[in-house]
């Protein structure tokens, strides 16, 4: 038997909760929560809703039921401190103390470290604390993207020819984050296709997991505001129809030399996940930024193949043995949509009743839905994923697709993602920067 402290209460934290069930330990799971999500409730022994900032309560809670561990699935959490506070009660997480989740919360940290211990990844770039030279570097750059440093919950970020065009607006955008945050990373802009590796460490060993494309975009065709992310696929043989195994090489090269950067410069060895944001450009692979945390939605790709008992996993990564598994994932392709309010993300409706019909073979994750005596109820964000999960990622729309008709309510989602017209458009940019 083994007791687990769950923290986090998205769809993400529903696949992580599903992963440690189908563990043969015997687990049981704790969860806290800021929010009660249906289906970590149900897969939980116990839960306690509170606020990420109540580390206290979050403590008590794991003490009182005597945790051998916890997987901390939010950044929040984790900028908070919690593996931090839980440590001082010798319960160690899944997910790194506050110092080290820097990797995330600093996009300077991050930058700043890779150019330190000559690792390849960055494009050209300069971290300032005041506009003091903003300028000279602008002129220096092709295209720029400016990132406030620190979270920014996926809003703060402005690239270039997306939300803004002049060199203008760029430095009266770096003087407003600069009233906000310590610093600004100024960089340049790189231009390619995306991808999401997402691997766990335990400081010394990285195991991988297949690589995910999301889409931010709220809209068909990438159109629209930015959001949480609207949905995602994988595909069977754990590479994407525009990767070649080098790309997602380098990538773990990079995410190794990250890991052993991280322990030299800090003496702590990071345990969590190490998600890369990478972009593969005319002159090969690029980071985009790390999470310190899985993805929502990519955990809902990678969790439900794979085939490892995740309980073993987790353990690995805190006593560092990590080196001793062999993780193994299906060879399956996911697709996963996200229905999400109507108005999503600008002006979404709120507190509006979604019933859920039959959603056939696919799977079906809680996010920012309230179980109510009459139903479910949305919030404000996204709020139910459904993944498919086949030989192809076109069976795996279909059936992620099928499953999304059946999510009744003033919701929408992306009908393209995963399909043959949109990979072809993914594969048909990226052949031509390739050539
Ligand atoms: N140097 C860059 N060149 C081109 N696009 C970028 C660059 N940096 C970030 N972006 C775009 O902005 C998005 C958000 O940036 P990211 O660093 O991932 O911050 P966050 O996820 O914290 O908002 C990325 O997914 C990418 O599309
Ligand atoms: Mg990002």
């Amino acid at each position: 038997m083994v007791n687990v402290l769950l923290i986090g209460s998205g769809a993400r934290e529903h696949a992580i909760a599903e992963a440690i069930m189908r563990s043969s330990k015997d687990p049981k799971l704790f969860s806290y929560m800021k929010a009660k999500n249906p289906g970590i409730a149900k897969l939980s022994e116990d839960f306690q809703l509170g606020s990420y900032d109540n580390l206290e309560e979050m403590k008590n809670f794991a003490k009182a039921n005597n945790v051998e561990f916890a997987i901390i699935g939010p950044e929040d959490p984790l900028n908070k401190g919690a593996a931090d506070a839980l440590e001082e009660e010798n319960i160690l997480s899944v997910g790194p103390k506050k110092s080290l989740a820097r990797l995330e919360t600093s996009k300077s940290f991050t930058r700043l470290l890779l150019q330190k211990y000559d690792i390849p990844g960055n494009p050209k770039f300069k971290v300032f604390e005041s506009v003091d030279g903003i300028k000279e570097f602008l002129d220096e750059l092709e295209g720029i993207v400016i990132k406030p440093d620190g979270l920014t919950g996926g809003k703060g970020v402005r690239v270039q020819g997306d939300h803004f065009q002049t060199k203008e607006e760029a430095l009266a955008y770096c003087e407003e984050v600069l009233k906000e945050h310590p610093s600004v990373v100024v960089e340049d802009k790189l231009d390619g296709e995306e991808f999401s590796l997402q691997c766990l460490t335990d400081g010394k060993t990285v195991m991988v997991t297949p690589p995910v494309q999301d889409h931010k975009r709220a809209y068909v065709g990438d159109k629209g505001p930015n959001t949480g992310g609207m949905g995602s696929y994988s595909d069977a043989d754990h590479l994407l129809p525009f990767l070649i195994k080098k790309d997602v090489d380098t990538a773990i090269e990079i995410t190794k030399k990250v890991a052993e950067a991280i322990y030299k410069e800090t003496g702590v060895y990071y345990k969590g996940v190490m998600y890369g944001g990478f972009i593969v450009t005319k002159e090969g692979v690029k980071l985009i930024e790390y999470n310190a945390r899985f993805g929502d939605p990519e955990a809902m790709n990678v969790l439900p193949i794979l085939k490892t008992d995740f309980v073993d996993i987790c353990k690995a990564v805190i006593d560092g043995t990590l080196d001793k598994i062999n993780p193994e994932f299906e060879n399956k392709a996911t697709v996963c949509k996200y229905a999400v309010p109507e108005g999503y993300p600008v002006n979404p409706v709120r507190d509006k009743k979604v019933e859920i019909g039959d959603v056939g073979e696919a799977k079906l994750y809680y996010a920012a839905v309230d179980e109510k005596d009459d139903g479910l109820y949305m919030s404000t964000s996204r709020a139910i994923g459904v993944v498919g999960i086949s030989e192809d990622i076109s069976d795996a729309e279909q059936i992620a697709e099928n499953a999304i008709k059946e999510i009744k309510g003033p919701v929408f989602h992306r009908e393209d993602i995963g399909t043959k017209e949109l990979l072809g458009k993914r594969v048909k940019h990226m052949g031509e920067i390739r050539e």
